[in-house]
């Protein structure tokens, strides 16, 4: 066989949500960032629309980030619900993570594929972006929250009209242990059709 399947299925079950306070400053080199992209260019694509748009923030455009998720968060919550930890933590993220991806997605509506797999499509790309991220000893953190998504972000990342913003992918050395995780036992969630 070509591949290890014990190494691929280590590197799937190694892979965590690592947050952005918990990582250190150090760069993440501009080289590991392409690899990354790549790797994420190499998902499944049902019909070849390769629909993933990413954004890559680094340096002061974090700050930009950060201005404009503090903003699309004040500006849609009202004062009784807003959360000055939330804010805090929403802004804080892109200035604790080397580089942040933004996760587009550009749809044909008058192609064949449907925007559910085009989305299903991007999903895969950033599955294997954290793969890879993983297999670098980088934290990762995925999020879909309010800001990251919606007509404001799809506007700031300059995905046009048939854009959709899936999303942040957050990046950065971690400081601490790499965590543990669990799993629902697979007959928890499988069921075997044999007749
Ligand atoms: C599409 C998607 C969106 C997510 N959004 C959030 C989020 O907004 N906030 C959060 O704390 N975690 C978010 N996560 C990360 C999950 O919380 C995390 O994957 C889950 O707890 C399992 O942990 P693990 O990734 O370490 O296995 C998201 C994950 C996915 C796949």
């Amino acid at each position: 066989m070509k591949f290890s399947v014990s190494e691929i299925s280590d590197l799937i079950r190694h892979r965590r949500t690592l947050y952005p306070k918990d990582y250190t400053t150090r760069e993440v080199h501009r080289e590991l960032v392409e690899r990354i992209l790549t790797n994420g260019t190499w998902a499944p694509t049902h019909g070849m629309t390769q629909p993933w748009r990413f954004t890559v923030l680094t340096g002061v455009a974090r700050e930009r980030l950060s201005a404009f998720l503090g903003e699309t968060y004040r500006s849609s919550t009202t004062p009784e619900k807003f959360m000055q930890k939330k804010f805090d933590s929403l802004t804080l993220r892109p200035m604790q993570s080397s580089v942040v991806i933004g996760l587009g997605m550009v749809h044909d509506p008058n192609g064949k594929i449907s925007e559910r797999d085009d989305l299903l499509a991007v999903a895969c790309a950033a599955q294997n972006m954290q793969l890879t991220c993983a297999a670098y000893g980088l934290g990762a953190y995925w999020t879909t929250s309010g800001a990251t998504t919606g007509t404001a972000m799809r506007d700031f990342l300059g995905l046009g009209e048939n854009g959709y913003a899936m999303g942040m992918l957050y990046i950065g050395y971690p400081a601490g242990e790499w965590p543990n995780s669990h799993r629902k036992p697979l007959e928890n969630v499988t069921t075997w059709l044999t007749e």
